[in-house]
């Protein structure tokens, strides 16, 4: 952990904080002393996690709304500026579920589409109309390996977050010129209360083996790291990029145990 603050009375929001990695992210902004505001529809891991977090930051403002509803999230951030001005937004909040692509019903598939792609899209909007007065702020978004590469089961989730990385270009072409800087980060197979939700551990294993060239899923505290770079001056020069963190799934097709056994070392 860094001892700077480089976050010191900046005032960031994220959605989805109150668990796994959004609330990884809001800690880590904690530790570097930012003033937080926490959006999150679950109102018991939301008080949980604003007195956890209460004892780090220097303040902290619990929204209990669902990102799909755009006005709640308009109401939110309008309150959220009257504290202080927003001056990064991470959009994180998003779900998942696995259901092969002919059995999904219409109701999944909006759910989904609603709250991983439209919540994003109307947090994002109503912070940005601020940001824009300023000419200043930063926007992290929430992607996935699923965007840029499909898995089986979740034809709903990968085509939200496909579309997570096309609204981030988007952004950032249009908002470059009013100060605004837009990135992603897309994580592969990390252990969060979401994933562990939905995959048993023998699968967890399994998925591991076959794909992941490192051999292990990713935990929260590597990819929140991530969101500060972006959110910080040391990134003060890239926009519009997506960062992926996913043990090297992305790099290729994972070599088996013959092929490896071909290397000599030394
Ligand atoms: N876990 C992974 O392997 C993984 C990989 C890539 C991307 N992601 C993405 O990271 C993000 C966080 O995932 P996680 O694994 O930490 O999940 P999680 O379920 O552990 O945490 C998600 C949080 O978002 C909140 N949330 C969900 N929908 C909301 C809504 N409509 N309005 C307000 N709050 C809402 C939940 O209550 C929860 O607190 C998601 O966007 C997910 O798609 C996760």
């Amino acid at each position: 952990m860094r001892s700077e603050k480089r976050f010191e009375s900046k005032h960031v929001l994220i959605t989805g904080g109150a668990r796994g990695i959004g609330f990884e992210i809001a800690r880590q902004f904690a530790m570097e002393a930012a003033v937080l505001s926490i959006i999150d529809f679950n109102a018991k891991t939301l008080s949980q996690s604003t007195k956890e977090l209460g004892r780090i930051a220097p303040e902290v403002y619990p929204y209990l709304l669902d990102v799909s509803r755009r006005q709640q999230v308009n109401e939110a951030i309008a309150a959220a500026e009257k504290i202080h001005p927003i001056d990064v937004l991470i959009n994180n909040a998003g779900i998942a579920f696995e259901t092969p692509f002919l059995n999904i019903e219409e109701e999944e598939w909006r759910k989904i589409l609603d709250i991983n792609l439209s919540g994003m899209f109307y947090v994002a909007q109503a912070v940005c109309r601020f940001m824009a007065r300023r000419k200043k702020g930063v926007v992290v978004n929430m992607g996935s390996k699923n965007g840029l590469d499909g898995e089986f089961g979740y034809a709903h989730y990968n085509t939200s977050k496909a579309g997570v990385i096309m609204l981030t270009k988007t952004m950032s072409l249009e908002l470059a010129h009013l100060g605004i800087r837009v990135n992603a980060v897309c994580p592969g197979y990390i252990q969060t209360p979401m994933s562990m939700e939905i995959d048993p551990p023998e699968f967890t294993q399994d998925f591991v083996n076959r794909y992941i060239p490192m051999n292990r899923a990713g935990n929260v505290a590597e990819i929140a790291p991530l969101f500060l770079f972006l959110a910080s001056d040391e990134s003060s020069f890239i926009t519009g990029q997506i960062l992926i963190a996913d043990g090297g799934q992305l790099a290729g097709q994972k070599p088996g145990e013959a092929l490896l056994n071909k290397i000599k070392i030394g």
